[in-house]
């Protein structure tokens, strides 16, 4: 009787001070230190538990229900004041985190076509007023698009390892936008009227030369073209491209895929023809190879060989550079954002 009397104040002692300090709580931590004191493995109510096994089993019972009771209760107001808290801290935090939305915005900064995009994209529109329309081909290509069908024989020095990036025997990375001629003309009958932008690839490193750099090539097939066509043609696109009036110049080249051939130059334009370091002395800067289809290209892509054509094909870092008075190739490929954003309008 003593024992269970004492079970019984030791209850109320428990719930007494338990209870108030479970209600006055203001921390998620200080509630767990308690919960920990009152039910953990060594907590006073866990010790009343575990002390009621020595007692006599009517008298456990009796003892056992008032524990339990307690038990339950105090069970359901820490979880009661666990919820507050956790809804208070969450408020806290919302408030803490809370986005400003009367704070001004950062400026967002305005991008732009890096310049040989711009140029790319220039010239294609240019030629696209003009009637041609766009055609692509591989970068890696076929030697035999490449070179073979375009007259370019074997012994031919353009193919050599020096120039050209293998990949195997029979695959390269094109070396110049023309293996797109070929293509066009096998998959379509004249008339053809196309321009064909994209990189090409050579063994050339230095401050005028990029080992990957852009053409964009031009075709033109159908009954009765001539030199003067291209003539026309390449003006019509260097009056638009660097303004009208600019003087042309062709001077005669051989490829063997035109024939006749010429290499255009326009007047310089940092002396506007006079002569100076840059052009050399000349007062002309070369802008592109052309010349008209030579009939054995034809037959290689079961063209009748008494249609005519012309070609070009123009490298558009070279123009981009005449255009700005940019002096090195590589700073095209160097993403420096100090010589980028000198292209802001782009
Ligand atoms: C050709 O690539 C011929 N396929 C062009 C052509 C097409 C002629 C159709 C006739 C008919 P060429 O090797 O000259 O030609 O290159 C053309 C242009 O590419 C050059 O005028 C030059 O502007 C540019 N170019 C050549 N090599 C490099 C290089 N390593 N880096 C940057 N630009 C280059």
């Amino acid at each position: 009787m003593e024992e269970s009397a004492r079970i019984e104040k030791g209850l109320q002692a428990l719930e007494a001070w338990a209870l108030p300090a479970i209600e006055g709580v203001e921390e998620l931590e200080a509630l767990e230190q308690i919960r920990i004191r009152v039910l953990g493995r060594k907590g006073e109510l866990t010790e009343i538990l575990r002390s009621l096994g020595a007692f006599r089993p009517d008298m456990r019972r009796e003892a056992g229900q008032k524990a339990n009771a307690l038990k339950a209760k105090i069970e359901n107001a820490l979880q009661q004041r666990q919820q507050v808290l956790r809804a208070a801290l969450h408020d806290g935090l919302a408030v803490q985190d809370a986005i400003d939305i009367t704070l001004p915005g950062r400026p967002v900064r305005q991008g732009s076509l890096h310049p040989l995009t711009a140029t790319l994209y220039e010239i294609v529109e240019i030629f696209q007023r003009l009637g041609f329309s766009v055609a692509e081909g591989p970068e890696v290509e076929l030697d035999y698009y490449n070179f073979e069908a375009l007259n370019i024989p074997k012994d031919h020095p353009a193919r050599d390892m020096q120039d050209t990036f293998y990949v195997t025997d029979e695959v390269l990375l094109r070396t110049h936008t023309s293996p797109v001629q070929i293509r066009v003309m096998e998959a379509q009958p004249p008339p053809v009227r196309i321009v064909a932008p994209g990189r090409v690839y050579r063994r050339d490193a230095d401050p005028t030369h990029s080992p990957m750099f852009h053409q964009v090539e031009g075709l033109l097939v159908d009954h009765g073209v001539s030199f003067a066509d291209l003539k026309g043609t390449l003006q019509a696109f260097v009056d638009q491209f660097f303004g009208v009036g600019t003087p042309l110049r062709f001077r005669p080249s051989f490829f063997p895929f035109t024939e006749p051939s010429a290499e255009v130059d326009i007047a310089c334009m940092m002396c506007k023809g006079t002569g100076c370091r840059v052009c050399k002395g000349s007062g002309f800067l070369e802008i592109l190879g052309a010349g008209m289809v030579d009939p054995a290209v034809f037959c290689m892509v079961g063209y009748d060989p008494e249609i005519t054509g012309f070609a070009f094909g123009m490298g558009v870092e070279r123009i981009t550079m005449l255009r700005h008075g940019i002096d090195d190739i590589r700073l095209f490929f160097e993403n420096d954002l100090r010589f980028l954003q000198q292209f802001p309008a782009l």
